[in-house]
């Protein structure tokens, strides 16, 4: 388990799948996948996790999947390393709080900070990078409060409520990174 001030990620396991048809059949996919909407039966939920165990048990470098849950062990959402090279030690972070409630009470950016140390400490990645779409702004707020930079902008990728709108990419080297405990006394993050 790794241990946050709001929230601990956990493996992805029956807990929060528990959650995903739920999950993936509210508003947090429109955020997660850049403006889709559908509807997901359960067969799919559970075929999808099927694959999904299949392509992690093959191939590792396909992810490293967590769950977040609030101290109190309420499950919150996906977060994780939606793929790592070894070659190149570069993860891809993705991360989905199914629970839009929780949105914006700083449980992300708790989750966040151990999902990237995580990625540093233990995979030893060198980069980690991410993509969202410009409307997201909870994700953009938080990229800029973490330290990710700015590296690239596709035009207009995404259409999202019938609008285009570009992917942002945003990317972390190791050298960058001062480490969890420096980053939690930087933004101030307290337990409560
Ligand atoms: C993205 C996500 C993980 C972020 O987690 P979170 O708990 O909501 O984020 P936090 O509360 O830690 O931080 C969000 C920041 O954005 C700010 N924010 C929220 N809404 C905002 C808005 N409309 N405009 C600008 N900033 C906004 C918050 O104030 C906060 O910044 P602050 O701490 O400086 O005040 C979560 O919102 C989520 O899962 N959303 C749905 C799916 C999704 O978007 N996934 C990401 C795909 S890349």
């Amino acid at each position: 388990m790794l241990e946050g001030l709001l929230v601990d990620l956990i493996p992805y396991g029956e807990k929060c799948r528990a959650q995903d048809h739920r999950w993936w059949n509210n508003e947090s996919v429109f955020w997660s996948s850049m403006g889709e909407r559908n509807i997901v039966s359960r067969a799919q939920v559970d075929r999808e996790h099927g694959e999904w165990t299949e392509s992690l048990d093959k191939a590792p470098e396909s992810g490293v999947p967590f769950c977040a849950q609030t101290k109190d062990g309420k499950p919150l959402g996906y977060f994780g390393i939606n793929w790592y090279s070894y070659h190149h030690r570069l993860a891809n972070l993705g991360a989905s709080l199914g629970e839009p409630e929780y949105w914006g009470g700083g449980y992300g950016t708790d989750a966040l900070l151990l999902i990237v140390d995580y990625g540093f400490e233990w995979l030893d990645a060198r980069k980690i990078w991410l993509g969202t779409m410009g409307l997201n702004q909870r994700v953009l707020r938080q990229m800029e409060k973490v330290g990710f930079t700015l590296e690239a902008r596709h035009r207009a990728v995404a259409l999202a409520d019938g609008q285009w709108y570009d992917e942002m990419v945003y990317g972390l080297l190791r050298d960058e990174w001062p480490g969890r405990p420096a980053m939690v006394e930087k933004l101030g993050l307290k337990a409560r």
